[in-house]
């Protein structure tokens, strides 16, 4: 009875235990580039407001985007590729963005998936931003993005 007694608090408490390891934990968003994900302005112009001709590309998705689907497993492997090793690949999950009501940048791309590049977008006289955005076709859109990165990756 009291070996019973002790089982039973134990199962009790490793119940407790894991439910509030459920609530607490941060919740992994995953990546559907596996490209690393930025969730905020803050972190989104830490990584585009710099002129140091580094070549940025920005990956915008959200949930239940069949498109978005088409896209990223396409475009995600470009990060594993070396030629590109110079290049920063990050991922902006829509459902998952904390400003979208006030990000300029965040807010300009009004379809999904679109893919945007950086480059010197602080330094605006050498600098480009270059948008492509083809959620109707996102093989297209893959494409597009192969093709703009062979061309600018080492300039
Ligand atoms: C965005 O994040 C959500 C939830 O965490 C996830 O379910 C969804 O798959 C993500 N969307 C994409 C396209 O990765
Ligand atoms: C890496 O990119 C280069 C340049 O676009 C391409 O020729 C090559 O086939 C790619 N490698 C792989 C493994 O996809």
């Amino acid at each position: 009875m009291f070996a019973n007694k002790s089982l039973f608090t134990i199962v009790i408490f490793i119940a407790i235990l894991q439910f509030s390891q459920v609530n607490s934990t941060t919740i992994e968003i995953p990546s559907a580039t596996g490209w690393p994900l930025l969730r905020s302005s803050s972190a989104f112009e830490t990584i585009y407001n710099r002129n140091d001709n580094q070549l940025i590309v920005i990956y915008f998705t959200k949930d239940n985007c069949p498109p978005c689907n088409v896209c990223a497993p396409l475009i995600g492997p470009l990060i594993l590729n070396s030629t590109y090793a110079n290049v920063q690949f990050f991922e902006i999950n829509f459902s998952h963005f904390l400003n979208i009501p006030t990000d300029y940048e965040v807010l300009e791309v009004t379809s999904l998936p679109s893919v945007k590049f950086y480059r010197n977008y602080e330094a605006t006289e050498n600098g480009y931003i270059k948008f492509l955005w083809k959620s109707a076709a996102p093989m297209v859109m893959a494409q597009d993005t192969k093709k703009f990165l062979e061309a600018n990756y080492n300039l």
